[in-house]
């Protein structure tokens, strides 16, 4: 199918939520926030987020586009990513990046948040779909490789499949989920709202007790530790430097493997956001 603005519109049946105000925390204080408000069909605030058009990584099948189609607000107070399939059969998706980045700072707790939901299609029509909300080192715009720049994955899904995982990765494989279970967790999702938070926690003042802690609505299901990475420089990549934050909807790749003729195109396969915060003790 082509999409045109007329076809979306009849097609577009995104549930509203109530407009979101970022949830406070106890002892802590929001130092960024970005909403979605805005009328249905518009694009992100590019003062916030750049829009990435020219990823080409993990053998995913997408084309990231600029297009409402695959990138708008729902004019309900969210942003709505959502694979398309055109009738050639190749899939365009989109993608968004944080233009600022948050920097944990020595002594405090720093927290980035996100409420996501999916769309509702059922697993055997989700096959290759890689929803995705996670954090980069800063250091890979200024020319340091992946993984030594450090990633942290608040939330990804695969497939459909009802489980959310939160990862890191990290310089010299001491990170790599292949080669050890110590840097990846997991735990049960759905696909209604749901927040998804990261809080890296400096308090202890020794990067070795320092850990980056993965939660799904408030609930930690996945530690990791300074002492566990076993090096300074390498734990200093993830805990202790700039880190900006990515939306996005993959689809395809070295993870979830490519889609099938089952895969579903459009909102039942989307990953919609109402907020994204970071906050501070
Ligand atoms: C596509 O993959 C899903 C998930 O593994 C599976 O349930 C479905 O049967 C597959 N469809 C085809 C046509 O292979
Ligand atoms: C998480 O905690 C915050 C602050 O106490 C609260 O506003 C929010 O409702 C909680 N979320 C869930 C899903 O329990």
């Amino acid at each position: 199918m082509q999409l045109t603005k007329s076809t979306l519109a009849s097609a577009a049946i995104p549930a509203l939520v109530a407009a979101g105000t970022v949830p406070a925390y106890s002892g802590m204080t929001v130092v960024w926030s970005a909403d979605f408000e805005g009328n249905a069909g518009d694009s992100v605030n590019t003062d916030v987020w750049n829009i990435a058009t020219s990823i080409n990584t993990n053998a995913e099948v997408e084309s990231y586009t600029t297009a409402s189609a695959n990138l708008q607000l729902s004019g309900g107070g969210t942003v709505q990513l959502v694979p398309w399939k055109s009738s050639a059969g190749a899939w365009t998706s989109g993608r968004i990046e944080t233009v600022t980045t948050f920097t944990p700072e020595a002594g405090k707790v720093m927290r980035i948040e996100a409420s996501a939901r999916t769309g509702g299609d059922a697993t055997e029509n989700a096959q290759g779909m890689w929803p995705a909300i996670w954090m980069l080192g800063d250091s890979i715009r200024h020319g340091t490789d992946w993984p030594e720049c450090g990633e942290i994955d608040m939330m990804e899904m695969v497939n459909g499949i009802g489980t959310v995982y939160g990862t890191i990765h990290c310089s010299a494989d001491i990170c790599d989920p292949s080669t050890s279970a110590g840097y990846q967790g997991s735990t049960a999702t759905d696909d209604d709202w749901h927040t998804y938070s990261v809080e890296i926690d400096r308090s202890s003042n020794d990067w070795s007790t320092e850990s980056i802690n993965f939660m799904k609505d408030n609930v930690t299901y996945f530690t990791a530790t300074g002492a566990a990475i076993g090096d300074e420089a390498v734990w200093g990549a993830l805990a202790h430097s700039p880190l900006y934050m990515i939306i996005n909807l993959a689809v395809g790749g070295t993870w979830p493997g490519d889609p099938n003729s089952s895969t579903s195109s459009g909102y039942g396969n989307m990953l919609e956001v109402e907020y994204a915060a970071v906050y501070s003790t």
